[in-house]
C-alpha cells in the first residue's frame, strides 16, 4: 500500500479526557499536586529561595497555563497572614522560585496557588500545602549526647528522659539525627515510619536531620522520649575490604524538641547528661550481618513515662561540639512497602527448613514466635537455591545476612530488625518451636519512598516479567543511596552502576529527591583534583576514582534528571562539579586523549571463547574513556547552554571538537573500522558521535554485522548495554534491537527471565544453562545495571520520550516502534505536569494508538510506518490505520 492511500485510512479521534474532580468541584480546570523542591510538604527546606511545582487538571483539549497566583503566608489563612504574593503571565508549572522576602529558619509556611488557561478558564486556588525551613546552625542549641564511658558494646544503647511540658501545646517539633542510625520513640510508641534515618550520606561532610510533627503525639504533663542507636553504615562494617568504624567509633545521638505553648511562649528541651542510657533487647547490628534480638533483655516501659530506671541505667555523656554540617532532607526516606507471605515452606535435600516468598527482595522478615525462654531462632537469607535445591548463600561473601530472635517467656511475640536490612527471596529458619506455619511469617520489602510513576506492559509475558524485574532491581537498590546490589558485603554507592541506571530509573519512579539528595555526595566525596570516586559516599580508598563511565556519573545523571524533571536548579547545583570533572579528564589528558588511569571497562561483557576468530567482545578501557570524555564535554556544554555560560560553550565546544578528531586518529582506519571490533566499541562511538557523519552508517552496519554473527546476541556489559538499542533505533534497526530484546538464549535480558528470575542479575548469565553458578565472588541476583533496557522499551516501544530543548515532559515525544511480534504494548508515566499515556495495539493489519497528554504539555505524535507527525496539545488522542 502506498503512503498517500494509508494516510488516507488514518483517522484521529479525539476524546475528551473524562474528569472527575472532589467535593463537587465544577470549574473547567484545577490545581493539584502541589510540591516544594520536589517534595509533598517537606520539613525541612534548606534552600532560601524554594521552588513551587503543581500539576493542572483539565477536561478541556489543548489546554497551557496562561498565568498563576502564588501566595505564601504564615499560617493557613494565606491571605491575612501572607508574606509573599506572585502573579504571572507564564506558563511555568514546575520549579518556580520563590521571590518574596527572607524566609525565617525553623518556620512553617503555607500556600496555593491558582491558575488561568489558554481558554480563560480560571481554577479555584488549590488546597493549602506547606512546607517548613530548616534549622540554621546557631538554631541547633542541642548536645550530642553518647553513652557513659565508651562505646565500645556492639549492642545498641538506648537513651531516654521524661519532659515535663507544662502547658496545652500549640506546636511541637522534634529535630533528631544520628552518628550512627536511630529509631525515637516517645510515650511507648514509634514517633514516625521512617527507617534507616538519618540516612546515609557523606558523613565527613553533611549529615541529614529529621523534622517530625509531634503536636498530636505530646500530651500536657511528663512524656518520655526513648531513642536506639545502632551502627549503621556510620559505625558498622562497610566496604569488602572487613573495614567497620569508617566515619567513627561513637555512636551519638542530637535531639532538640521545640515546642511552642498555647499562650504563645515557647520551651526547647535538649540531649544532655540528664539523659540515661542503658543497653537493651538489640545484642549486635549490622547492616551486612543482621540482627540479635534477645527478648529477655527488653525493658518494659523503658520508652515511656513513670519508667524506673534501675543500676543499669547511667548518665548520658556529652560530646565536644564538632564541625559537621546539618542539613535537611532533600530526598524521601526509607519506609516499609509491599509486603509477602510464603509461597511455600519446605526442606531441602540437605534437611534445612526453607521459606520460599516468591521475589527476590530487600527488607525483612516478621516473624512470630512462642516457645520457652531461651529457644534462639536463627534466620537466614538467600537469593537463590544451588542446583540441587539448597539454600545458597556462598554469593553474599563475608555479609551473614541472619537475624536471630532469642525468646522470652512462654508468650506470643512477634520479631523484626531494627537497623539492618536483607536481599532474599529464601530464608532458613533454624530453631523455631513448633510447627513453622505461613501465619508466622511476613517478608516486607523496604526502600525509599519514590512514588511509582512509570508501567510498562505488552503482549509478551516474558517481556512483561522483565520490567518488573527492572522495577524489583530499583526497589531493592533505592535503599537511601543508590546500590549495586543490596545482599552481599557490598551495597555500595558504585557510581556506574548509577549512572547507567538513572533514566530507567526516572521512567518507573519519582527519582528527583532521591538523585538530589545523592548527587549532593558526589559533589562531596569528589578529591582535590575533581575526580570522581567509584563509590558515593566514598568508602574505599580515596585514591580509588576516576574510571571512566563511573565518575562520569557527575555529569550524566544531573543532565538525566534535567531531562525528566526539568529541574534546571540541579544543574546550577552540580554545574560546579561537572567542570571539574571534566577538567580533570583534561589534566591526566595527553594531546586531548584520556590514555592512562585505571578503568573497569565494559563491566561483564559476554567473555566467549571465540579470541582465535577475532570476534571477542572486549574493548579497549581507553577507548571507552575516551568516548566518556566527549560525553562529559557535551553534558558540560549542554549544562553551560541551559544556565546562559557561553564563555564555556564557546571554551569545551573547541575542547570537544578535539576530543572527537583524537578519538579518531587513535582508533579509526581510513575505512572506518575501530581499533576493538565490537559491539560496545560501535554502539559508543556512535550514541556519542565520535566518528564523522560520513563513517556513522557503515559503523552501524559493522554493528549489526556483530550482533548477526553472535547469532542475535548482545555481548556488551555495564558500559555498552544501556545504548545498544538505541544506536540500534538510531540508525534505523528497530529489528535488530528487537531480535536482541526477545532473545531469550543467553547472553540476553530474557534469559534470567526465562531461569526464573525475579530482579535483574549482576551477570548475563549468574545461573549458567547447566544450572551451576557464576563465580560467587561477584554473582548477584539484584543489580540493576543491565535493566538499563528499561529506557528504550519506554522510549522505543511505547514510544514515550522526553524532548530536551523542553524538559520534564513539557513538550513529549511519542514515538512508538511497533515490532518483535508484539501485538499489544502501553505504558502510562506521570511526569511533572501530569499523565502521559501511550498504547497501542496491532491486530489483523490494524495499527491503533491511544495517546494522553496531560493539561500546560504538548507533543508531537509520530506515527509508526507512516512517519507522519501529528502536533498536539493536552487531551487524549485516538489514531488508528492499517498497518
Ligand atoms: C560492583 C559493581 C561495580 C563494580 C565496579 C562491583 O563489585 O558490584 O556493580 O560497578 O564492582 O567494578
Amino acid at each position: 500500500m502506498s503512503l498517500p492511500i494509508l494516510f488516507s485510512r488514518l483517522f484521529i479521534v479525539f476524546t475528551v479526557l473524562v474528569f472527575s474532580v472532589a467535593e463537587g468541584f465544577s470549574q473547567k480546570i484545577a490545581v493539584q499536586n502541589l510540591t516544594v523542591e520536589h517534595l509533598v510538604n517537606p520539613f525541612s527546606v534548606d534552600n532560601s529561595k524554594p521552588r513551587f511545582s503543581w500539576k493542572m487538571q483539565s477536561a478541556v483539549k489543548n489546554t497551557l497555563q496562561a498565568s498563576y497566583e502564588i501566595r505564601v503566608g504564615k499560617n493557613e489563612a494565606i491571605d491575612k497572614s501572607r508574606v509573599w504574593t506572585s502573579t504571572k503571565k507564564s506558563d511555568q508549572s514546575v520549579l518556580v522560585t520563590y521571590a518574596g522576602p527572607d524566609l525565617e529558619s525553623k518556620t512553617k509556611y503555607f500556600w496555593q496557588v491558582r491558575v488561568k488557561d489558554n481558554h480563560g478558564n480560571a481554577s479555584k486556588w488549590s488546597q493549602v500545602q506547606w512546607f517548613q525551613t530548616g534549622l540554621t546552625e546557631k538554631d541547633w542549641v542541642s548536645n550530642w549526647i553518647t553513652v557513659y564511658g565508651k562505646d565500645t558494646s556492639l549492642a545498641s544503647p538506648m537513651l531516654r528522659k521524661e519532659f515535663n511540658i507544662r502547658k496545652k501545646v500549640k506546636t511541637a517539633t522534634a529535630y533528631i539525627t544520628a552518628k550512627g542510625l536511630y529509631e525515637a520513640r516517645l510515650n511507648g510508641q514509634r514517633i514516625s515510619d521512617h527507617y534507616f534515618a538519618p540516612g546515609w550520606t557523606s558523613y565527613q561532610d553533611h549529615l541529614q536531620y529529621q523534622v517530625y510533627d509531634l503536636t498530636e503525639s505530646v500530651k500536657t504533663g511528663l512524656n518520655a522520649f526513648g531513642v536506639t542507636l545502632g551502627d549503621g553504615w556510620y559505625k558498622g562494617r562497610i566496604g569488602f575490604a572487613g573495614q567497620s568504624k569508617f566515619y567513627g567509633d561513637t555512636r551519638a545521638l542530637l535531639f532538640q524538641l521545640e515546642v511552642v505553648y498555647a499562650d504563645g511562649t515557647k520551651e526547647i528541651f535538649i540531649t544532655d547528661d540528664t539523659w540515661k542510657s542503658s543497653n537493651g533487647p538489640i545484642l549486635s547490628s549490622d547492616i551486612y550481618n543482621g540482627e540479635t534480638y534477645d527478648a529477655r533483655k527488653e525493658q518494659p516501659g523503658w520508652d515511656d513515662v513513670g519508667f524506673e530506671e534501675n543500676a543499669l541505667w547511667k548518665a548520658a555523656k556529652i560530646l565536644p561540639k564538632d564541625k559537621v554540617k546539618l542539613v535537611g532532607m532533600s530526598g524521601p526516606p526509607v519506609r516499609k512497602h509491599e509486603t509477602f507471605k510464603p509461597i511455600k515452606i519446605f526442606k531441602t535435600p540437605l534437611g534445612e527448613s526453607v521459606v520460599d516468598f516468591g521475589q527476590n527482595m530487600v527488607g525483612w522478615v516478621i516473624l512470630k514466635a512462642k516457645g520457652p525462654a531461651g529457644t534462639k531462632i536463627t534466620l537466614g537469607h538467600a537469593e537463590v537455591l544451588d542446583k540441587a535445591g539448597n539454600f545458597y548463600t556462598t554469593n553474599l561473601r563475608s555479609a551473614k545476612q541472619s537475624n536471630e530472635y532469642i525468646l522470652k517467656d512462654n508468650v506470643a511475640q512477634s520479631f523484626e530488625p531494627h537497623f539492618t536490612f536483607q536481599g532474599f527471596r529464601y530464608v532458613k529458619i533454624d530453631g523455631y518451636p513448633g510447627e513453622l506455619t505461613t501465619d508466622a511469617l511476613t517478608a516486607v520489602a523496604i526502600y525509599s519512598d519514590m512514588k511509582q510513576t512509570g508501567s510498562f506492559t505488552s503482549s509478551n509475558t516474558m517481556l512483561n516479567q522483565l520490567q518488573h524485574n527492572i522495577q524489583w532491581g530499583q526497589k531493592g537498590n533505592f535503599v537511601d543511596v543508590p546500590t549495586d546490589c543490596p545482599q552481599r558485603d557490598e551495597r555500595l554507592g558504585w557510581t556506574g552502576d548509577a549512572q547507567a541506571f538513572a533514566t530507567t530509573a526516572a521512567y518507573n519512579m519519582d527519582v528527583a529527591g532521591f538523585f538530589t539528595k545523592w548527587m549532593k555526595d558526589v559533589s562531596a566525596d569528589q578529591l582535590e583534583n575533581g575526580s570522581v570516586p567509584y563509590v558515593v559516599p566514598n568508602v574505599l580508598n580515596k585514591r580509588d576514582a576516576g574510571s571512566a563511565g563511573w565518575a562520569d556519573v557527575a555529569t550524566i545523571v544531573p543532565w538525566d534528571m534535567y531531562v525528566a524533571y526539568g529541574d534546571k536548579g540541579i544543574l546550577t547545583a552540580q554545574y560546579t562539579s561537572m567542570k571539574r570533572w571534566v577538567n580533570y579528564i583534561s589534566s591526566v589528558a595527553k594531546n586531548d586523549l584520556w590514555n592512562s588511569g585505571s578503568h573497569f571497562g565494559d563491566w561483564l561483557f559476554y567473555r566467549p571463547n571465540d579470541d582465535n576468530d577475532g570476534r571477542a567482545a572486549v574493548t579497549d578501557k581507553y577507548m571507552i574513556a575516551q568516548t566518556f570524555y566527549a560525553h562529559s564535554t557535551q553534558l558540560l556544554i549542554n549544562a553551560a547552554k541551559v544556565l546562559g555560560k557561553t564563555d564555556d560553550v564557546n571554551q569545551y565546544e573547541a575542547l570537544l571538537k578535539r576530543i572527537k578528531q583524537a578519538y579518531v586518529n587513535e582508533n579509526m582506519t581510513a575505512n572506518g573500522k575501530l581499533a576493538s571490533n565490537t559491539q560496545t566499541a560501535y554502539v559508543l562511538a556512535l550514541q556519542f558521535d565520535m566518528l564523522p557523519e560520513e563513517n556513522r552508517k557503515q559503523a552501524a552496519e559493522r554493528l549489526v554485522q556483530n550482533i548477526k554473527d553472535y547469532g542475535n546476541h548482545l555481548t556488551t556489559g555495564f558500559l555498552g548495554t544501556p545504548y545498544l538499542c538505541h544506536v540500534l533505533s538510531r540508525f534505523g534497526y528497530d529489528n535488530v534491537a528487537y531480535d536482541l530484546l526477545m532473545q531469550e538464549s543467553y547472553p540476553s535480558w530474557l534469559y534470567p527471565v526465562k531461569m526464573g528470575a525475579t530482579t535483574i542479575w549482576e551477570r548475563w548469565d549468574g545461573i549458567k544453562q547447566d544450572g551451576s553458578f557464576q563465580t560467587p565472588d561477584m554473582n548477584s541476583f539484584n543489580h540493576y545495571a543491565y535493566g538499563a533496557i528499561g529506557d528504550w522499551m519506554y522510549k522505543n516501544i511505547t514510544g514515550i520520550n522526553p524532548v530536551a530543548e523542553n524538559p520534564g515532559y513539557k513538550e513529549v515525544l511519542i514515538a512508538p516502534k511497533p515490532g518483535g511480534k508484539l501485538s499489544s504494548a502501553a505504558a502510562e508515566l506521570e511526569t511533572v505536569y501530569g499523565l502521559v499515556k501511550s498504547s497501542w495495539t496491532l491486530e489483523n493489519g490494524i495499527f491503533k494508538l491511544d495517546v494522553t497528554i496531560p493539561a500546560n504539555s504538548t507533543a508531537t505524535v509520530i506515527l509508526p510506518k507512516t512517519d507522519k507527525k501529528e502536533k498536539i496539545g493536552s487531551g487524549n488522542y485516538h489514531f488508528e490505520y492499517r498497518y
